[in-house]
């Protein structure tokens, strides 16, 4: 198995089912940056908080799967202006994330409202946190720059495929 093989199937074991739920599946219907769905990003942002909370020897469960919620919000978008998106998003993601898993730790529960930074109506708390911010802003640089429409993304990131 090569390095990027391996990886993908440790974050994938580090998820588990999260990834199958319907409620993470149901992100797949919204558009998000260029070409790719919430789903899709939100399986980037995972990927990629995985990988920096494992470089740095961070928990790469509460990485990986604060990445994957951290933009749960299951609504279309385009109901809000993108200020009061920015604003309201990480509030219905933290409300749905709860629900769907019951028992996110604190780290979680704050990598998730604090995404935004310094946006946010809280600061990150934890590493985690950490992880997910730099995650999600370096994703949301590259799809918004277009550097990794769908294709390009599952090649750098296979994870996306799933
Ligand atoms: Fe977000
Ligand atoms: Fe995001």
């Amino acid at each position: 198995m090569n390095d990027t093989k391996h990886l993908t199937a440790l974050w994938l074991d580090t998820i588990g089912s999260l990834l199958d739920t319907p409620e993470v599946r149901s992100m797949g219907k919204w558009r998000h940056h260029c070409a790719l769905t919430c789903l899709e990003h939100s399986v980037f942002v995972s990927y990629i908080a995985f990988r920096i909370a494992r470089n740095h020897g961070w928990d790469t469960r509460a990485a990986a799967r604060a990445g994957l919620l951290h933009d749960l919000y299951l609504y279309d978008p385009k109901i809000y202006t993108s200020k009061e998106q920015c604003r309201n998003h990480p509030r219905a993601a933290l409300r749905n994330a709860r629900k769907l898993c019951g028992n996110l730790t604190p780290a979680e529960e704050n990598a998730i409202i604090s995404h935004m930074w310094p946006m946010a109506d809280e600061r990150p708390k934890t590493n985690i946190a950490v992880a997910t911010i730099l995650a999600d802003k370096f994703c949301t640089a590259m799809e918004a720059l277009c550097l990794f429409r769908a294709r390009r993304v599952a090649r750098f990131c296979p994870a996306v495929q799933y």
